[in-house]
């Protein structure tokens, strides 16, 4: 017999219009989508250069399981650690400029890992309070105390510094492009505070890694911050158009998350095909600067169009822009106008955002055409 529960569950996040249900996509991830069997201008994916799609990924993906078959057979520790595992992280150091990388199966993997691995029970974890749900699950598994700040509140971090245990260690946590507002996070000084108060600093670049300079190595980098933060992570299913996910930072880091990272030891290793799709990924985005600039172009222009329409899109300067709505049935209902005029993009409600700030999550691509921009445009007009 089914538990009651589950009903009720069901039914309490459909009477608060919070039910989600999955939308069947056909076809190839790129600015145009099949979803539910139209073809819609997508208008809601990570998929930020273009490379979910492009032949050179495909290509190597193809070459690789010519060569190495299709699984990887085992966890990295056991049998499952293939040269092209190796070749990625050596790239990958070399993108960010640090001694070493690792790769893990993925950013929640990674994010829920590395946390515990860092501090325990007794140790103190600062952050942000629009971190990631993998972020927050891991300080959870972490054990340590977990004082969440105001949204990039620094003076709100310094108090927190301050009154923490000089004893316990402490790691201050957050993302460099927050994923749901498109805003960064104040890392310069984070980093002075980090400093100052003797503790870590942990940098989630999922959104920023591939975007921005220099050569799409993210916004530690452009900060010029990678010596003085502790852990870099990223992921590779966004911007890099694959899968999985990296650690960046020293030799000892890389070597104590081999040896006590329970998301990294305990699960088979990503399969070649994988590895080879992130390699061709960071050539491209070496070899390719111009999607870069494209895509900053498109951000510009939608962000200019949306406000002369009178929309609010709070701090972003960057390729997602939230276009805030504050009430969850209201969102999905102006998500659905847009969709029967051809545009998707996807509303965003608790508990992905805090409560009373369901949006819009515009996100932009370098393959976007003006005309469909225009045509974005025209329709977010119609349904103000
Ligand atoms: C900020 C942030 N960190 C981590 C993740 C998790 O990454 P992945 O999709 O590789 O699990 C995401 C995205 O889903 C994210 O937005």
């Amino acid at each position: 017999m089914m538990p009651r529960f589950i009903q009720d569950e069901l039914q309490a996040l459909k009477s608060a219009s919070l039910f989600r249900r999955l939308r069947s996509v056909k076809g190839e991830q790129g600015p145009t989508l099949m979803v539910d069997g139209r073809e819609v201008l997508n208008f809601s994916s990570n998929n930020y250069l273009g490379l979910a799609n492009h032949p050179a990924l495909s290509k190597a993906a193809t070459d690789a399981i010519g060569r190495y078959g299709c699984g990887s057979g085992a966890s990295r520790l056991i049998s499952g650690n293939m040269t092209l595992h190796e070749e990625l992280e050596i790239k990958l150091a070399q993108l960010k400029g640090t001694e070493a990388a690792l790769v893990f199966n993925s950013g929640f993997q990674a994010n829920t890992g590395i946390i515990p691995t860092l501090i325990g029970d007794g140790d103190v974890v600062f952050s942000d309070a629009l971190n990631h749900a993998s972020i927050i699950d891991g300080c959870r598994l972490s054990r340590a105390k977990i004082v969440v700040y105001r949204h990039c509140d620094v003076d709100q971090l310094e108090d927190g510094l301050k009154h923490a245990p000089r004893s316990s260690r402490k790691l201050i946590v957050t993302e460099s492009l927050f994923s749901m507002d498109g805003d960064e996070a104040p890392l310069k000084q984070i980093v002075e505070l980090s400093e100052r108060y003797d503790a870590m600093t942990m940098v989630d670049e999922a959104h920023a890694t591939g975007v921005y300079e220099p050569d799409g190595a993210g916004l530690v980098s452009q900060w010029r911050l990678g010596e003085r933060v502790l852990v870099q992570m990223g992921t590779l299913g966004k911007a890099l158009g694959g899968f999985g996910a990296y650690v960046a930072g020293s030799v000892a880091l890389r070597e104590l998350l081999i040896n006590r990272c329970r998301s990294f030891i305990f699960t088979t290793s990503l399969p070649p095909v994988v590895m080879a799709m992130g390699v061709a990924a960071l050539e491209l985005i070496k070899h390719e600067p111009e999607r870069r600039r494209v895509l900053r172009d498109n951000c510009a222009r939608v962000r200019d169009g949306l406000a002369r329409l009178g929309y609010s899109l709070g701090d972003s300067r960057s390729q997602i822009l939230p276009l805030m709505i504050g009430d969850a049935d209201e969102c999905m209902r102006l998500s659905d106008r847009l969709l029967d005029r051809g545009i998707f993009a996807q509303g965003i409600r608790p508990p992905t955002v805090p409560p009373g700030t369901s949006r819009l999550r515009i996100t932009l691509m370098a393959t976007h055409t003006s005309d469909q921009i225009d045509r974005a445009l025209a329709a977010f007009a119609a349904v103000h």
